[in-house]
């Protein structure tokens, strides 16, 4: 069996839970190859791999807009199925419908999804999760993804049912994804803690920034994802309009300490938090 993940992946967080999967698929026998969702990659070879998985992290309770790009661009396979692996900061049920546009598009094309699985993964956006919360999250995607992989590799069906103020929010905040490439423009470097390493350029999977004497300039079609913001070692760029939801740094993703109980579980939606883990195989008193 051959398995192809397509992975978008800002911070790291929907690679490391692809890269999961495919380790307990690789221990049942199936070959994976994961290719990176870039600008300027080849493309990617679905028809010779008997399942797609198309990974990424939820934006604005929606598919990224380069993973909307990237199924528009995929050859059309009759029949060929596919899975959804998703990231988000939060566990909430709003999440549901983020891979609409994105199955709508791969229906046109034959392809039939199997299933989808959501992971709840520190925020790359919006607040920075703890230590605590980010080891919980971890072991939670350790505990589950084994046999959430052992589905797809069994072709077990997996349906994630939105429901209708699900669907109805995806739809409003998909507006989103037209407003990025004017706020990527606010993106600003500065010039005096920038060590010109460079990575910004690097990481940016929309190719949209060019390092010029030495600093990142930003184009036109930032997708808003934060890599380079996140990743960048001497937090030297701001993220305009949305600086003040900036997150930078990368999570420690450390063994869960002893003794955590719910107090430990950040306050904001602690309840679905604690649901969560509990569904992910972590019961905390
Ligand atoms: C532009 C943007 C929008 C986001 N929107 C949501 C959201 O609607 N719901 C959510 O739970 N998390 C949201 N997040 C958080 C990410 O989905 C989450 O941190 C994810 O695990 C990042 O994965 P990555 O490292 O693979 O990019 C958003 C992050 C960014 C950068």
């Amino acid at each position: 069996m051959k398995v192809l993940f397509t992975v978008m992946s800002a911070s790291g967080n929907t690679r490391k839970v692809c890269d999961l999967f495919a380790a307990r698929l690789r221990e049942r026998g199936a070959e994976c190859e994961t290719v990176r969702i870039r600008e300027d990659m080849a493309a990617p070879d679905v028809r010779s791999a008997d399942v797609l998985v198309v990974g990424y992290p939820v934006h604005g309770f929606n598919a990224p807009q380069n993973v909307v790009d990237l199924a528009k661009d995929l050859p059309e396979c009759e029949n060929k199925g596919y899975y959804i692996i998703k990231t988000s900061g939060e566990p909430l049920h709003l999440n549901d419908a983020s891979s609409r546009i994105l199955d709508r598009i791969l229906k046109k094309k034959g392809y039939v999804k199997k299933g989808e699985f959501h992971y709840v993964m520190p925020y790359n956006m919006i607040f920075r999760h703890s230590d605590d919360m980010a080891a919980l999250m971890w072991q939670a995607a350790k505990n589950t993804a084994p046999s959430d992989a052992d589905a797809i590799f069994e072709g077990k069906e997996r349906q994630l049912k939105a429901g209708l103020f699900a669907k109805l929010t995806r739809f409003v905040v998909a507006v989103e994804h037209g407003a990025m490439p004017y706020l990527g423009r606010l993106f600003k470097v500065d010039a005096d803690k920038c060590v010109s390493c460079g990575r910004c350029e690097k990481l940016c999977p929309m190719l949209n920034i060019e390092m010029k004497d030495g600093l990142p300039v930003f184009g036109k079609d930032c997708i808003g994802c934060t890599a380079c913001s996140f990743n960048c070692p001497a937090d030297a760029i701001s993220i305009g309009v949305l600086n003040g939801w900036k997150v930078n740094g990368a999570y420690k993703f450390a063994e869960p300490r002893e003794g955590l109980t719910k107090k430990d579980v950040c306050a904001y939606w602690r309840g679905a938090y604690v649901r969560y883990f509990r569904e992910h195989g972590i019961e905390l008193h």
